[in-house]
């Protein structure tokens, strides 16, 4: 099996999850904390060596505030747990997206568990906090022109230039995004970076998408025929891209 190098996966559906059992989404959000665990521990042992996650978008603000609330306590009680899962799985974890927005206690709380986990070398995991890829974009752009200006960059601006200004800078693109539920939309993630990544769309809500699941997609991406624009000599397929 060809393990892809990055996969990012979409969490959705805690909240459908939930309601189908008669609970509160906030069960649901709790359930699919629990699952980022199974799902880190399974992509380290099949060999993947960058997930990225998306948690919470610059959008999800306009949830209730007894939602957004219950987030917050399960980023904070996470953070702090995620140390010894991050040494146990010898994973390096990176958040995204602009977390000023958040409470100083989570954004202390980040600081210290990417400190911690610098050195882990075996999985890669970033989690997408308050990102959306639109914002991500334009504080880039912003970012180059404060550097223009102090002469810090110089000259045009290539891809490259660009992706290191993105809170991705360094990783490699997703070669595979995986989202839950149902939905077939991208919702803002990583667009820059998933110019030629591989889609799976399964109707599994996050909570249940497990180890299986994850192989499933993984075995699913095995029959793409990754071209990236170009003309592969030996497929048979007369399709262009
Ligand atoms: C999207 O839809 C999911 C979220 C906004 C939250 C995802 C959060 C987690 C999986 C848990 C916490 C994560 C971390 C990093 C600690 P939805 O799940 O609200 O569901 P719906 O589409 O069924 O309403």
């Amino acid at each position: 099996m060809n393990v892809p190098n990055h996969i990012a996966i979409i969490l959705d559906g805690n909240g459908r999850w939930a309601k189908k059992r008669g609970m509160p989404r906030s069960y649901g959000h709790v359930k699919g904390c629990e699952n980022l665990e199974t799902i880190c521990e399974a992509a380290k042992e099949l060999g993947v060596k960058y997930l990225t996650v998306y948690a919470f978008s610059t959008e999800n603000w306009k949830r209730s505030k007894e939602e957004v609330d219950g987030l917050m306590r399960l980023f904070r009680n996470y953070l702090k747990k995620c140390l010894k899962i991050s040494r146990k799985n010898d994973m390096q974890v990176r958040v995204i997206g602009d977390y000023t927005a958040f409470d100083q206690d989570i954004q202390d709380s980040i600081v210290k568990l990417e400190t911690f986990s610098k050195d882990f070398q075996t999985l890669h995991f970033q989690i997408a906090l308050n990102y959306g890829s639109r914002d991500e974009m334009l504080r880039a752009v912003n970012r180059m022109l404060a550097d223009q200006k102090e002469g810090r960059l110089q000259g045009e601006i290539t891809e490259e230039i660009f992706s290191g200004y993105l809170d991705t800078a360094g990783i490699p693109d997703p070669d595979l995004m995986i989202r839950t539920s149902g939905e077939l939309r991208l919702s803002n993630y990583l667009l820059w970076q998933m110019a030629y990544t591989e889609f799976y769309f399964t109707d599994v809500p996050w909570p249940d998408f497990n180890k299986a699941e994850l192989i499933r997609a993984i075995e699913k991406y095995n029959d793409r025929d990754r071209r990236y624009g170009g003309v592969k000599e030996e497929s048979t397929c007369s399709k262009q891209d």
